[in-house]
């Protein structure tokens, strides 16, 4: 296991984690809860799992995914009784907890979830380093054991600080989210940690800390699941026609100016 994420782990221990995981996400933007899901849990879990992967519905939608195979689940219109594991697990109190207390309330609590196996694939827009334009809470759990040769997530602890003061300079300025630059690196932040941990732990991120996804070699693949939390209301990718922030960048804005990510870095202001 990687020794360079030591300070980014804790052992699940119910209620009591809540604390050290939001110390721990405030200050890296990034964590690995080690022993969250109990054996039998997991087991389950697992099945309910290659369920999902199987089904196409009106809850459960196939999604077009680089990697392997995913589905996107509309949680608040997940049946309980067919899938009670997933359930259970994606409302927990701690997840709530969690999330009430960094992103406030309200909030919207795990309302997508996402489920993947990863396989072995060409390099794609994913393995890229990024910050997500729309900015998400992320309980992201392993289903089988994960290290670098599988694909474990890979982050830039401490980044998230970066990305949102970048993210801040664009919206100060009137830019769209879906124009944010996030794939537009500066130097420093190439040393990206590879999180590997056993099947059963949760990670917990904000999509502002720098991430890409790991790389699974030929003939391995890594199964997982992740809930997507965000605020409430949720930031708009488009301003509405003739918003104050539609004309900021539309061309009838005789001060209208493009921003370059070069403004940003060493702290140059054009
Ligand atoms: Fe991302």
């Amino acid at each position: 296991m990687e020794t360079g994420i030591k300070n980014l782990r804790i052992k699940y221990q119910g209620e009591n984690s809540i604390d050290p995981c939001l110390e721990l996400l405030v200050e890296h933007g990034v964590l690995v809860i080690e022993d969250f899901l109990v054996e039998d849990m997991l087991k389950s879990l697992i099945q309910e799992y290659e369920n999902i992967l199987k089904l196409e519905n009106d809850v459960i939608s196939a999604i077009d995914y680089p990697q392997g195979v995913a589905r996107r689940i509309e949680f608040s219109k997940l049946d309980a009784n067919s899938f009670p594991k997933t359930h259970e697990v994606f409302n927990m109190e701690f997840m709530k907890k969690v999330t009430n207390r960094y992103l406030g309330t309200p909030n919207h609590f795990n309302h997508e979830i996402y489920v993947a196996r990863d396989e072995h694939e060409e390099f794609n827009a994913l393995n890229k380093l990024h910050y997500d334009k729309l900015s998400t809470l992320k309980f992201f759990l392993y289903l089988n054991d994960i290290d670098k040769s599988n694909g474990a997530f890979e982050a830039v602890p401490g980044s998230h600080k970066l990305a949102q003061s970048i993210m801040e300079f664009y919206r100060k300025r009137g830019k769209k989210l879906a124009k944010l630059p996030n794939r537009e690196l500066p130097e420093e932040l190439q040393n990206a940690v590879p999180m590997e941990a056993k099947a059963g732990s949760l990670i917990v991120f904000t999509t502002d800390t720098y991430h890409r996804a790991g790389r699974v070699e030929k003939g391995k693949n890594r199964m997982i699941m992740r809930g997507h939390s965000r605020p409430d209301p949720m930031p708009k990718y488009s301003p509405s026609i003739f918003s104050k922030q539609w004309f900021n960048e539309s061309i009838l804005n005789p001060s209208r100016y493009i921003y370059g990510v070069s403004d940003l870095i060493g702290g140059k202001e054009a």
